[in-house]
C-alpha cells in the first residue's frame, strides 16, 4: 500500500512535492485552535493499518512540537502501522552541550521527545557540530540527506567566478565539499560567538582571491549575525558584494532585511523552511532519504 503523507500547518507545499515524487497518497488533517489556545485535531483520512508520514519543518519549534506530538499519538491510536516524521529543518540541535553550569542540554531532551513519538525521522543537514552522528541524540533511525550537491549546482549555474567562504572552522566539513563539486576555491573564517546576536569574525589572508565573487555558505541563517558580519568584512576588504547561501533559512526577526542592508547581493536558501529566499528545491533528496523507511 502507498504511504500516506500529512502536512502539518505551513508544510503543504513541501508535502505536495514529496507526494508527487513518491507517488504517495495525500491525507487530510484538520487542526484548529480553541479560544483558550489549546489545539483541536482530526484525521480526515483513514490511517488504520497505513504507514503514515507527518511533514513538519521544525523552525520556531515550541509552537509546532505539541501539535506534532498530538498528531503522532492520534495516528497510532487510530491504528496507523508506522508513523514517520519528515522534518526538513530539525530544530533544537544547537544547544548540544552544557556550555555553562546548570544549562539544559535541549538537543538531547528534544531528541528523546521525538524519538519516543516516531518510528523514524528524515531530515536535511542537521546541525552536527560536536556530535558525530544522529544516533548520539536520537534513539530511532534518522535518515539524513545533504544539500551540498544542490548548493554546488546553484553556484555553478549562477556565479561565474566564485570563492566559497565558510564562516567558521566547523563549516569546512561542508564548504569543502560544496566548493570541490562546484569546481571553485574556498576559505574558512574564524568565528567567535559572544552572545545570541554578537558574533566576531577574523579573516585569513584572502588577497589572492580579490576579483572573485564571495559566496558565503552556511548550514543555518538564524539571527543572521554570522553572515552579516562576514558580508561587512568582505566589503571592507574591497570584495564584490557577496552572495549568501544557506541550507536552512530560519531568518529570526528581521535577519533577512539586515543581511540585505549589510550589503549582500543576493540571499538564497533551500526550501527546508518556507521563505521568500527559497531558490533551491531539496525535496528530491528528502524523498530519497524517506524511501528507505517506507513500507
Ligand atoms: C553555527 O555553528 C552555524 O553553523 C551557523 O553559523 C549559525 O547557526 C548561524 O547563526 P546566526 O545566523 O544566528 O549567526
Amino acid at each position: 500500500m502507498k504511504p500516506l503523507l500529512f502536512a502539518m500547518p505551513g508544510n503543504e507545499e513541501f508535502t505536495h512535492l514529496l507526494t508527487s515524487i513518491l507517488g504517495a497518497d495525500l491525507g487530510l488533517l484538520e487542526t484548529r485552535t480553541f479560544p483558550d489556545g489549546e489545539t483541536y485535531m482530526r484525521f480526515g483520512s483513514d490511517v488504520q493499518g497505513r504507514s503514515i508520514v507527518l511533514v513538519c519543518t521544525l523552525d520556531r519549534p515550541n509552537a509546532k512540537t505539541l501539535p506534532l506530538l498530538f498528531a503522532a499519538n492520534a495516528a497510532r491510536d487510530l491504528g496507523a502501522s508506522h508513523v514517520g516524521l519528515v522534518a526538513p529543518y530539525l530544530g533544537y540541535m544547537r544547544q548540544d552541550k552544557r556550555f555553562h553550569p546548570g544549562e539544559a542540554i535541549t538537543s538531547s531532551s528534544y531528541g528523546r521527545f521525538l524519538s519516543s513519538a516516531f518510528d523514524w525521522i528524515a531530515t536535511v543537514d542537521p546541525h552536527l557540530h560536536r556530535r558525530a552522528s544522529m544516533s548520539e541524540i536520537y534513539s530511532n533511525p534518522v535518515g539524513v540527506c545533504h544539500a551540498a550537491p544542490k548548493l554546488s549546482e546553484w553556484i555553478r549555474n549562477h556565479v561565474s567566478t566564485a570563492l566559497v567562504v565558510g564562516p567558521d572552522a566547523e563549516s569546512e566539513q561542508w564548504v569543502s565539499v560544496v566548493a570541490a563539486d562546484a569546481g571553485v576555491p574556498y576559505v574558512t573564517l574564524e568565528k567567535t560567538r559572544r552572545g545570541d546576536r554578537d558574533v566576531d569574525i577574523t579573516f585569513p589572508d584572502i588577497e589572492q582571491w580579490r576579483g572573485k565573487t564571495p559566496v558565503l555558505v552556511d548550514d543555518i541563517i538564524s539571527s543572521g549575525r554570522t553572515m552579516e558580519v562576514a558580508v561587512r568584512c568582505l566589503l571592507s576588504l574591497g570584495f564584490i558584494a557577496p552572495v549568501c547561501l544557506g541550507v536552512h533559512g530560519v531568518f529570526a526577526e528581521d535577519a533577512y532585511e539586515r543581511l540585505m542592508t549589510a550589503g549582500a547581493s543576493e540571499i538564497v536558501s533551500t526550501n527546508t523552511v518556507p521563505h521568500t529566499s527559497n531558490g533551491i528545491d531539496i525535496s528530491g533528496a528528502v524523498a530519497k532519504a524517506m524511501s528507505e523507511f517506507l513500507q
